[in-house]
Protein backbone atom coordinates (compact mmCIF):
# COMPACT_ATOMS: atom_id res chain seq x y z
CA UNK A 1 0.00 0.00 0.00
CA UNK A 2 0.99 3.29 -0.75
CA UNK A 3 1.74 5.70 2.18
CA UNK A 4 -1.17 8.24 2.42
CA UNK A 5 -1.39 11.26 5.23
CA UNK A 6 -4.67 11.41 6.13
CA UNK A 7 -5.97 14.04 9.14
CA UNK A 8 -8.68 13.14 11.89
CA UNK A 9 -10.52 16.35 10.22
CA UNK A 10 -10.00 18.10 6.81
CA UNK A 11 -11.24 21.91 7.10
CA UNK A 12 -8.71 22.93 3.89
CA UNK A 13 -11.03 19.94 2.15
CA UNK A 14 -14.39 21.63 2.43
CA UNK A 15 -13.39 25.12 2.33
CA UNK A 16 -11.83 24.37 -1.25
CA UNK A 17 -15.18 23.78 -2.18
CA UNK A 18 -16.88 26.84 -0.87
CA UNK A 19 -14.35 29.27 -1.13
CA UNK A 20 -15.69 31.70 -3.59
CA UNK A 21 -19.17 31.85 -1.87
CA UNK A 22 -17.48 32.36 1.60
CA UNK A 23 -15.48 34.91 0.34
CA UNK A 24 -18.22 37.10 -1.10
CA UNK A 25 -20.06 37.02 2.43
CA UNK A 26 -17.50 38.03 4.05
CA UNK A 27 -16.85 41.13 1.70
CA UNK A 28 -20.54 41.51 2.50
CA UNK A 29 -20.18 41.74 6.36
CA UNK A 30 -17.41 44.27 6.31
CA UNK A 31 -19.13 46.06 3.92
CA UNK A 32 -22.13 46.36 6.19
CA UNK A 33 -20.05 46.93 9.23
CA UNK A 34 -22.40 43.90 10.61
CA UNK A 35 -19.77 42.59 13.20
CA UNK A 36 -21.84 41.77 16.12
CA UNK A 37 -25.32 40.44 15.94
CA UNK A 38 -27.06 42.06 13.24
CA UNK A 39 -28.91 40.83 10.01
CA UNK A 40 -26.45 37.91 8.82
CA UNK A 41 -26.78 36.37 12.55
CA UNK A 42 -30.44 36.83 12.70
CA UNK A 43 -30.92 35.27 9.31
CA UNK A 44 -28.60 32.46 10.74
CA UNK A 45 -31.14 32.17 13.48
CA UNK A 46 -33.94 31.72 11.05
CA UNK A 47 -32.33 29.65 9.11
CA UNK A 48 -31.15 27.00 11.76
CA UNK A 49 -34.38 27.21 13.64
CA UNK A 50 -36.19 25.96 10.44
CA UNK A 51 -33.41 23.49 9.96
CA UNK A 52 -33.75 22.33 13.99
CA UNK A 53 -37.71 22.13 13.43
CA UNK A 54 -37.70 24.29 15.82
CA UNK A 55 -39.83 27.93 16.71
CA UNK A 56 -36.53 29.83 18.26
CA UNK A 57 -32.79 29.97 17.98
CA UNK A 58 -30.08 32.33 19.87
CA UNK A 59 -27.39 32.80 18.70
CA UNK A 60 -24.30 32.85 21.18
CA UNK A 61 -20.51 32.88 21.16
CA UNK A 62 -19.65 29.27 21.75
CA UNK A 63 -21.63 26.03 22.91
CA UNK A 64 -20.14 26.06 26.26
CA UNK A 65 -22.18 29.69 26.50
CA UNK A 66 -25.16 27.91 24.84
CA UNK A 67 -25.15 25.49 27.56
CA UNK A 68 -24.40 27.66 30.68
CA UNK A 69 -27.06 30.32 29.15
CA UNK A 70 -29.83 27.65 29.06
CA UNK A 71 -29.41 26.08 32.44
CA UNK A 72 -29.27 29.60 33.82
CA UNK A 73 -32.60 30.61 31.77
CA UNK A 74 -33.91 27.29 33.04
CA UNK A 75 -33.71 28.36 36.57
CA UNK A 76 -30.93 25.86 37.57
CA UNK A 77 -28.35 28.21 40.05
CA UNK A 78 -27.09 27.53 44.03
CA UNK A 79 -28.01 24.35 45.91
CA UNK A 80 -29.08 22.52 42.68
CA UNK A 81 -27.79 19.23 41.05
CA UNK A 82 -27.64 18.19 37.57
CA UNK A 83 -27.31 15.12 35.95
CA UNK A 84 -23.88 14.96 33.44
CA UNK A 85 -23.21 11.75 31.84
CA UNK A 86 -19.01 10.62 32.69
CA UNK A 87 -18.20 10.34 28.59
CA UNK A 88 -18.17 13.56 27.28
CA UNK A 89 -16.29 17.23 26.95
CA UNK A 90 -16.02 18.88 30.03
CA UNK A 91 -17.51 21.95 28.69
CA UNK A 92 -20.89 19.69 29.92
CA UNK A 93 -20.04 19.68 33.20
CA UNK A 94 -18.57 22.97 33.48
CA UNK A 95 -21.62 24.39 32.93
CA UNK A 96 -23.28 23.23 35.40
CA UNK A 97 -20.54 24.88 37.62
CA UNK A 98 -20.91 27.85 35.94
CA UNK A 99 -24.22 28.18 37.05
CA UNK A 100 -23.24 27.49 40.44
CA UNK A 101 -24.68 24.18 40.68
CA UNK A 102 -23.80 20.89 40.81
CA UNK A 103 -23.05 18.05 38.36
CA UNK A 104 -23.92 14.78 39.02
CA UNK A 105 -21.99 12.33 37.45
CA UNK A 106 -23.60 9.12 36.04
CA UNK A 107 -22.01 6.01 33.83
CA UNK A 108 -22.64 5.31 30.37
CA UNK A 109 -23.79 2.06 27.98
CA UNK A 110 -21.21 -0.22 27.16
CA UNK A 111 -23.35 -0.20 23.65
CA UNK A 112 -23.77 3.40 22.94
CA UNK A 113 -21.75 4.95 25.36
CA UNK A 114 -25.02 7.33 26.23
CA UNK A 115 -25.92 8.23 29.37
CA UNK A 116 -27.38 5.21 31.45
CA UNK A 117 -30.43 6.31 33.13
CA UNK A 118 -30.50 3.44 35.82
CA UNK A 119 -27.59 5.11 37.45
CA UNK A 120 -29.34 8.66 37.13
CA UNK A 121 -31.84 6.91 38.96
CA UNK A 122 -29.93 5.90 41.67
CA UNK A 123 -28.42 9.39 41.87
CA UNK A 124 -31.64 11.73 42.48
CA UNK A 125 -32.04 13.44 45.19
CA UNK A 126 -34.26 16.42 46.18
CA UNK A 127 -31.83 18.43 44.97
CA UNK A 128 -31.77 17.50 40.96
CA UNK A 129 -33.59 19.99 39.03
CA UNK A 130 -32.26 19.07 35.60
CA UNK A 131 -30.78 16.36 33.02
CA UNK A 132 -28.16 17.27 30.36
CA UNK A 133 -28.15 14.44 27.77
CA UNK A 134 -25.04 14.84 25.54
CA UNK A 135 -25.95 12.91 22.04
CA UNK A 136 -22.22 11.93 21.95
CA UNK A 137 -20.24 11.54 18.58
CA UNK A 138 -23.39 11.90 16.58
CA UNK A 139 -25.96 9.56 18.13
CA UNK A 140 -28.82 10.56 19.86
CA UNK A 141 -29.39 9.45 23.39
CA UNK A 142 -33.12 7.12 23.78
CA UNK A 143 -35.00 10.51 24.16
CA UNK A 144 -38.61 8.65 24.59
CA UNK A 145 -37.05 7.27 27.65
CA UNK A 146 -35.34 10.61 28.69
CA UNK A 147 -38.86 12.22 28.18
CA UNK A 148 -40.11 9.52 31.05
CA UNK A 149 -37.54 9.52 33.23
CA UNK A 150 -37.59 13.54 33.59
CA UNK A 151 -41.47 13.73 34.16
CA UNK A 152 -41.23 10.98 36.81
CA UNK A 153 -38.55 13.02 38.50
CA UNK A 154 -39.98 16.60 37.18
CA UNK A 155 -36.20 17.79 35.48
CA UNK A 156 -35.74 20.17 33.10
CA UNK A 157 -34.09 17.96 29.71
CA UNK A 158 -31.10 19.94 28.38
CA UNK A 159 -29.26 18.27 25.28
CA UNK A 160 -26.05 19.08 24.61
CA UNK A 161 -25.95 18.93 20.63
CA UNK A 162 -22.36 20.12 20.10
CA UNK A 163 -22.24 16.90 18.25
CA UNK A 164 -25.22 16.01 16.73
CA UNK A 165 -26.56 18.84 13.90
CA UNK A 166 -29.16 17.42 12.29
CA UNK A 167 -29.69 14.06 14.09
CA UNK A 168 -33.09 12.48 14.88
CA UNK A 169 -34.57 10.27 17.52
CA UNK A 170 -37.97 7.93 16.08
CA UNK A 171 -37.64 10.54 13.23
CA UNK A 172 -38.13 13.55 14.81
CA UNK A 173 -35.94 16.49 15.32
CA UNK A 174 -34.33 16.10 18.85
CA UNK A 175 -35.88 20.04 19.89
CA UNK A 176 -39.03 18.28 20.01
CA UNK A 177 -38.27 15.86 22.85
CA UNK A 178 -36.57 18.29 25.35
CA UNK A 179 -36.74 22.27 27.18
CA UNK A 180 -33.88 23.12 25.13
CA UNK A 181 -31.08 22.26 22.50
CA UNK A 182 -27.57 23.50 22.57
CA UNK A 183 -25.22 23.45 19.64
CA UNK A 184 -21.30 24.21 19.54
CA UNK A 185 -20.12 25.65 15.98
CA UNK A 186 -16.52 25.05 17.03
CA UNK A 187 -15.22 24.92 13.33
CA UNK A 188 -14.67 20.94 13.60
CA UNK A 189 -17.81 20.21 14.02
CA UNK A 190 -20.93 18.92 11.43
CA UNK A 191 -21.88 22.64 11.40
CA UNK A 192 -18.36 24.95 11.89
CA UNK A 193 -17.88 28.59 11.92
CA UNK A 194 -14.60 29.75 11.44
CA UNK A 195 -13.86 30.20 15.00
CA UNK A 196 -16.27 30.19 18.23
CA UNK A 197 -19.77 30.25 17.79
CA UNK A 198 -23.15 28.28 19.57
CA UNK A 199 -26.85 28.31 19.33
CA UNK A 200 -29.64 27.44 22.00
CA UNK A 201 -32.47 26.09 20.17
CA UNK A 202 -36.20 25.80 22.01
CA UNK A 203 -39.87 26.10 21.03
CA UNK A 204 -40.40 28.09 24.16
CA UNK A 205 -41.03 31.30 23.92
CA UNK A 206 -40.32 32.99 27.39
CA UNK A 207 -36.99 30.35 27.33
CA UNK A 208 -35.84 32.06 24.10
CA UNK A 209 -36.55 35.62 25.23
CA UNK A 210 -34.76 34.89 28.43
CA UNK A 211 -31.86 33.81 26.54
CA UNK A 212 -31.85 36.45 23.94
CA UNK A 213 -31.48 39.01 26.73
CA UNK A 214 -29.01 36.98 28.88
CA UNK A 215 -26.57 36.64 25.96
CA UNK A 216 -26.39 40.56 26.13
CA UNK A 217 -26.31 42.07 28.99
CA UNK A 218 -29.71 41.57 29.81
CA UNK A 219 -30.56 44.30 27.48
CA UNK A 220 -34.08 45.89 27.01
CA UNK A 221 -32.60 48.94 24.68
CA UNK A 222 -29.17 49.64 24.84
CA UNK A 223 -28.14 50.92 28.21
CA UNK A 224 -31.75 49.86 30.05
CA UNK A 225 -30.79 46.53 31.37
CA UNK A 226 -33.62 44.14 33.15
CA UNK A 227 -31.01 42.00 34.98
CA UNK A 228 -27.58 41.04 34.40
CA UNK A 229 -26.95 38.63 31.83
CA UNK A 230 -23.19 38.05 29.95
CA UNK A 231 -21.84 38.60 27.08
CA UNK A 232 -21.83 36.11 24.08
CA UNK A 233 -23.15 37.77 21.14
CA UNK A 234 -22.71 35.67 17.38
CA UNK A 235 -20.07 37.57 15.30
CA UNK A 236 -21.45 39.09 11.91
CA UNK A 237 -19.06 37.05 9.54
CA UNK A 238 -19.77 33.55 11.94
CA UNK A 239 -23.51 34.27 10.48
CA UNK A 240 -23.01 34.78 7.40
CA UNK A 241 -20.67 31.98 7.17
CA UNK A 242 -22.76 29.71 9.12
CA UNK A 243 -25.82 30.62 6.63
CA UNK A 244 -23.26 29.36 3.79
CA UNK A 245 -22.46 26.17 5.13
CA UNK A 246 -26.04 25.37 6.59
CA UNK A 247 -27.10 24.59 2.99
CA UNK A 248 -24.89 22.19 2.76
CA UNK A 249 -25.23 20.25 5.75
CA UNK A 250 -27.86 17.35 5.34
CA UNK A 251 -25.41 16.33 2.09
CA UNK A 252 -22.09 16.22 4.22
CA UNK A 253 -24.36 14.22 7.03
CA UNK A 254 -25.04 12.05 4.31
CA UNK A 255 -21.88 11.86 3.49
CA UNK A 256 -20.43 10.97 6.69
CA UNK A 257 -22.79 8.13 7.13
CA UNK A 258 -21.73 6.55 4.39
CA UNK A 259 -17.68 6.36 5.38
CA UNK A 260 -18.93 5.20 8.73
CA UNK A 261 -21.02 2.54 6.70
CA UNK A 262 -18.40 1.82 4.36
CA UNK A 263 -15.65 1.45 7.41
CA UNK A 264 -18.40 -1.03 9.63
CA UNK A 265 -18.52 -2.97 6.11
CA UNK A 266 -14.59 -3.09 5.83
CA UNK A 267 -14.36 -3.70 9.59
CA UNK A 268 -16.39 -7.25 9.28
CA UNK A 269 -12.53 -8.90 8.98
CA UNK A 270 -11.41 -7.35 11.98
CA UNK A 271 -12.62 -9.18 14.66
CA UNK A 272 -10.16 -7.73 17.23
CA UNK A 273 -12.42 -4.20 16.40
CA UNK A 274 -14.96 -3.47 17.96
CA UNK A 275 -16.88 -1.10 15.45
CA UNK A 276 -19.69 1.99 16.63
CA UNK A 277 -23.34 0.39 16.88
CA UNK A 278 -26.31 2.45 15.87
CA UNK A 279 -29.58 2.37 17.87
CA UNK A 280 -32.66 1.62 15.87
CA UNK A 281 -34.27 4.46 16.37
CA UNK A 282 -31.67 6.69 15.61
CA UNK A 283 -30.57 8.76 13.11
CA UNK A 284 -26.70 8.75 13.82
CA UNK A 285 -24.54 11.84 12.21
CA UNK A 286 -21.10 10.74 12.59
CA UNK A 287 -18.92 13.78 14.00
CA UNK A 288 -17.45 10.65 15.27
CA UNK A 289 -16.55 7.40 14.23
CA UNK A 290 -14.69 5.72 16.96
CA UNK A 291 -14.16 2.65 17.77
CA UNK A 292 -12.55 0.12 20.70
CA UNK A 293 -9.31 -1.48 20.33
CA UNK A 294 -7.51 -3.22 23.72
CA UNK A 295 -4.34 -2.46 22.19
CA UNK A 296 -4.93 1.26 21.15
CA UNK A 297 -1.69 2.79 22.18
CA UNK A 298 0.39 0.36 20.02
CA UNK A 299 -2.41 0.92 17.46
CA UNK A 300 -2.42 4.54 17.50
CA UNK A 301 1.74 4.37 17.09
CA UNK A 302 1.57 2.30 14.11
CA UNK A 303 -1.28 4.30 12.58
CA UNK A 304 0.59 7.49 13.07
CA UNK A 305 3.72 6.10 11.51
CA UNK A 306 1.69 5.18 8.46
CA UNK A 307 0.49 8.66 7.85
CA UNK A 308 -3.05 8.48 10.04
CA UNK A 309 -3.71 10.65 12.53
CA UNK A 310 -6.48 9.45 15.06
CA UNK A 311 -7.92 10.92 18.29
CA UNK A 312 -9.49 10.19 21.78
CA UNK A 313 -12.92 11.06 23.03
CA UNK A 314 -11.92 11.45 25.95
CA UNK A 315 -8.87 9.54 27.07
CA UNK A 316 -9.99 10.82 30.43
CA UNK A 317 -13.72 9.98 31.47
CA UNK A 318 -14.74 13.52 33.67
CA UNK A 319 -15.25 11.71 36.87
CA UNK A 320 -11.48 10.67 36.94
CA UNK A 321 -10.24 14.89 36.09
CA UNK A 322 -7.92 16.43 38.42
CA UNK A 323 -10.58 19.41 38.07
CA UNK A 324 -13.53 17.21 39.71
CA UNK A 325 -10.92 14.77 42.33
CA UNK A 326 -12.31 16.90 44.81
CA UNK A 327 -15.46 14.25 44.43
CA UNK A 328 -13.40 11.63 45.39
CA UNK A 329 -14.48 9.40 42.54
CA UNK A 330 -13.16 5.84 42.10
CA UNK A 331 -12.79 3.83 38.75
CA UNK A 332 -15.58 1.30 40.20
CA UNK A 333 -17.98 4.22 40.41
CA UNK A 334 -18.36 4.27 36.66
CA UNK A 335 -16.95 0.97 35.12
CA UNK A 336 -18.04 1.11 31.98
CA UNK A 337 -16.67 5.15 31.27
CA UNK A 338 -13.55 3.76 32.84
CA UNK A 339 -13.04 0.82 30.52
CA UNK A 340 -14.19 2.93 27.35
CA UNK A 341 -11.33 5.48 28.11
CA UNK A 342 -8.87 2.94 27.82
CA UNK A 343 -9.93 1.55 24.50
CA UNK A 344 -11.94 4.13 22.54
CA UNK A 345 -10.48 5.36 19.24
CA UNK A 346 -11.47 8.15 16.70
CA UNK A 347 -10.86 7.55 13.43
CA UNK A 348 -10.65 9.92 10.62
CA UNK A 349 -14.30 11.14 10.02
CA UNK A 350 -15.23 14.01 7.58
CA UNK A 351 -17.57 14.19 4.68
CA UNK A 352 -15.09 14.78 2.32
CA UNK A 353 -12.83 11.43 2.90
CA UNK A 354 -12.48 9.10 -0.34
CA UNK A 355 -13.12 5.61 -0.49
CA UNK A 356 -9.45 4.88 -1.01
CA UNK A 357 -8.84 6.94 2.51
CA UNK A 358 -10.85 4.94 4.46
CA UNK A 359 -9.97 1.41 3.03
CA UNK A 360 -5.90 2.56 3.52
CA UNK A 361 -6.99 3.42 7.20
CA UNK A 362 -8.88 -0.32 7.65
CA UNK A 363 -6.25 -1.78 5.57
CA UNK A 364 -3.85 -0.60 8.09
CA UNK A 365 -5.33 -1.70 11.03
CA UNK A 366 -5.65 -5.09 9.58
CA UNK A 367 -1.64 -5.36 8.75
CA UNK A 368 -1.07 -4.08 12.50
CA UNK A 369 -3.11 -7.14 13.67
CA UNK A 370 -1.96 -9.23 11.38
CA UNK A 371 1.64 -8.38 12.17
CA UNK A 372 1.02 -8.47 15.85
CA UNK A 373 -0.78 -12.13 15.49
CA UNK A 374 2.42 -13.32 14.05
CA UNK A 375 4.86 -12.22 16.29
CA UNK A 376 2.93 -13.07 19.27
C1 LIG B 1 -20.18 17.48 23.85
C2 LIG B 1 -19.71 18.91 23.82
N1 LIG B 1 -20.31 19.80 24.62
C3 LIG B 1 -19.97 21.10 24.62
C4 LIG B 1 -18.96 21.57 23.81
C5 LIG B 1 -18.55 23.01 23.95
O1 LIG B 1 -18.62 23.74 22.77
P1 LIG B 1 -17.66 25.00 22.54
O2 LIG B 1 -16.28 24.47 22.29
O3 LIG B 1 -18.24 25.67 21.33
O4 LIG B 1 -17.72 25.86 23.74
C6 LIG B 1 -18.33 20.70 22.93
C7 LIG B 1 -17.31 21.18 21.99
O5 LIG B 1 -16.19 20.85 21.94
C8 LIG B 1 -18.69 19.32 22.94
O6 LIG B 1 -18.12 18.43 22.14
Amino acid sequence: MRKLNIPLVDLKAQFKYLKNEINIVIQSVINDSSFILGKYVEEFEQNFAKFCNSKYCVAVGNGTDALTIALKCCGIGKNDEVIVPANTFIATSEAVTLCGAKPIFVDVDPNFYLINLDDASRKITKRTKAIIVVHLYGQPANMQKIVNFAKAHNLKIIQDCAQSHGAKFNNQHLVEFGDVCCYSFFPGKNLGAFGDAGAIVTNDEELATKCKMFRNHGRLDKYDHLFEGTNSRMDGLQGAILNVKLKYLEEWNDKRRNNAYLYNKLFEEVSEVVTPTEQQESFHVYHLYVIRSSRRKELTNFLSECGITTGIHYPIALPFLKAYSYMGHKKEDFPVAFKLQNEILSLPMYPELKENQIKYIVGTIKKFYKKRSFYL
